[in-house]
C-alpha cells in the first residue's frame, strides 16, 4: 500500500518507520524543510528511532521523506500526525486543517484518511471530514474511509512502544472502521475498536486528563506535606504497596511535553464551548501544576536563606531541562519556566543537560558539565530532571546544597520537594 504520514515528528516518524517495516511504501511528509533534510541524510532527531533504523528504511527504497506536497498523490492510506497546540488558551487546529486541505486534493475513492493528532471530540467528523469532502467532491464514509486513532506513544519508554501498546481505532461508519482496523492490525499487536471517532478522541483526552489531575493531586499534597513536616515520597511508596485501587503518581516541578499541559484544555474548551460549563477538575489541575515552578523557586529561596544566601547573585546549577528523564523534548518544560524565574530574580544560572539542544534555553544560561568543580562552585544544585546519565551520588556528596524535585538522590546536603 502507498501510505502518506503527514508530520514527521515524535509521533509521525516512528509510525512511518513501522509502516515501512511491515512492507508499505511510505511518504513521510513534513513542512519543516530542515527536518526533511536531516531525514534524507539519515539523521534521526527522534530518540526512539535510531539512525540505523532510519538508514534501513531509506535503503529499502520504500521510505521517502519529503516536503513536496505532490508526493502525497496517490495514497491508499494517509495518517495525520501534526501538532495540536494551544493559541491564547484555545485549541489551534490550523495544522490539522492545512494537512486535510492538502490531502483533499489527492483523496480518491476507496482511500483511507486517519487522524492521529490529539484533539477534542468531534474534530474528525466535524472538521477533517468536511474539508476532505469540500474540494474532492467525495463523501466521507461512502466514497472514502475516514477515522481516528489516537497515538499513545511515550517517547523514551523502553517497555511500551508503538507495536505493543494497544491502539484504539474508529471510523465514521463500519466500512471506515474496517479499513482503519486493517491498517493498524498489520502494524501493532492489539487494536481496540470503538463505535465512533468521538469515543476514540475522548478516550485519548481521558487518559491524559487522568494523568494531569493525578499529578496535580500529588503536587498539591507535596506542598502540604512539606509544610507539615511529612515525607511525601515515603507516603507515596507506602501507598503504592496496595495491590489494587491505587496508582502511583509522583510530584515534580510541573508538567511539560506536548500532552499534559495542553490536551486537557482541549477537553475543557469543548465542554465550555458546547455545554457552556466549566470542567473544574481540569481548571484546578492546570492551576496547581502551572504554579509548581513558582513553588520550586520559593523552596530554593528558603533553602538558600538557611545557608545565609540570597537567590539574587547566587550561582545555581540546574540539572535537567527536558520535561522528563532521558528525552530531548523540552517543549512546555517546567524546567525552562524555573530557569526564567531564577534569571528574573538575579541568579546566575548554569545548566547541565546532555539531551536538550542549546536553542531551547535563554542565552544567559551557561551550558556546562556536572564536573566536581562545577558542583562545588554552586551555591545550590537544583535537580529538575533525573536523567539516567547523571551521577547524582557524586553530586550529592560534593554539593553544598541540593534541592531535588524528583526524589532521585538522598544525602545530608539534599532536600527533596
Ligand atoms: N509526542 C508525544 O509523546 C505524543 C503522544 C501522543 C500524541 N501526540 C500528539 O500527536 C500530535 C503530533 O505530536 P508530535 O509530538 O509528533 O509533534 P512534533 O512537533 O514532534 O511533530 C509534528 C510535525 O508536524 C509537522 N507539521 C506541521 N504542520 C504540518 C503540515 N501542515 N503538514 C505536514 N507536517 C506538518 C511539524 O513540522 C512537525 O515536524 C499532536 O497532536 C500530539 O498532541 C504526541
Amino acid at each position: 500500500m502507498r501510505v502518506v504520514v503527514m508530520g514527521q515528528g515524535y509521533v509521525g516518524l516512528p509510525l512511518a518507520m513501522r509502516a515501512v517495516a511491515v512492507g508499505h511504501e511510505v511518504v513521510g511528509f513534513d513542512v519543516d524543510t530542515g527536518k526533511i533534510k536531516r531525514l534524507v541524510a539519515g539523521e534521526s532527531y527522534v530518540e526512539d528511532i535510531s539512525n540505523h533504523e532510519l538508514a534501513t528504511a531509506l535503503a529499502s527504497g520504500r521510505y521517502i521523506p519529503t516536503d513536496d506536497p505532490i508526493a502525497c498523490a496517490g495514497f491508499d492510506v494517509a495518517v495525520i500526525s501534526v501538532p495540536t497546540p494551544l493559541r491564547d488558551g484555545n485549541p489551534d487546529l490550523t495544522f490539522i486543517e492545512e494537512s486535510a486541505r492538502l490531502l483533499a486534493d489527492h483523496v480518491r475513492p476507496g482511500a483511507t484518511v486517519i487522524l492521529e493528532s490529539t484533539t477534542y471530540p468531534g474534530t474528525t467528523e466535524e472538521l477533517v471530514g468536511p474539508i476532505l469532502e469540500a474540494s474532492s467532491g467525495l463523501v466521507a464514509g461512502d466514497d472514502f474511509h475516514l477515522g481516528y486513532s489516537p497515538e499513545r506513544i511515550d517517547p523514551g519508554n523502553p517497555t511500551y512502544g508503538l507495536v505493543n501498546t494497544p491502539k484504539i481505532v474508529s471510523g465514521v461508519n463500519e466500512a471506515s472502521l474496517a479499513s482503519v482496523s486493517r491498517f493498524y492490525d498489520a502494524m501493532v499487536e492489539h487494536t481496540v475498536p470503538v463505535s465512533t471517532p468521538k469515543e476514540a478522541e475522548l478516550a485519548k483526552l481521558l487518559e491524559n486528563t487522568f494523568r494531569h489531575v493525578n499529578v496535580a493531586l500529588v503536587n498539591e499534597l507535596a506542598m502540604f506535606a512539606s509544610d507539615l513536616g511529612i515525607d511525601i515520597w515515603e507516603a507515596i511508596d507506602a501507598a503504592s504497596t496496595k495491590p489494587f485501587g491505587f496508582m502511583r503518581f509522583t510530584p515534580g516541578p510541573g508538567v511539560g511535553g506536548h500532552c499534559l499541559p495542553i490536551d486537557p484544555s482541549y477537553l475543557s474548551w469543548r465542554v465550555k464551548r458546547t455545554l457552556g460549563q466549566s470542567f473544574r477538575f481540569v481548571e484546578l489541575a492546570n492551576d496547581v501544576n502551572d504554579h509548581m515552578p513558582d513553588y520550586v523557586v520559593r523552596r530554593l529561596v528558603v533553602g538558600l536563606n538557611r545557608h545565609q544566601k540570597a537567590l539574587n547573585g547566587s550561582r545555581i546549577l540546574v540539572l535537567g531541562l527536558s520535561y522528563k528523564k532521558n528525552t530531548s523534548d523540552a517543549r512546555e518544560s517546567p524546567a525552562l519556566v524555573v530557569v526564567d524565574r531564577l534569571l528574573a530574580m538575579g541568579a546566575e544560572v548554569r545548566a547541565v543537560d546532555p539531551h536538550v539542544q542549546l536553542g531551547h534555553v535563554d542565552r544567559r544560561v551557561a551550558r556546562v558539565e556536572a564536573s566536581d568543580d562545577e558542583v562545588r562552585a554552586a551555591d545550590a544544585v537544583l535537580i529538575l530532571t533525573d536523567h539516567d546519565s547523571f551521577d547524582l551520588g557524586a553530586v550529592a556528596s560534593t554539593a553544598r546544597y541540593v534541592l531535588d524535585t524528583r526524589n532521585c538522590v538522598r544525602g545530608h546536603s539534599v532536600e527533596t520537594l
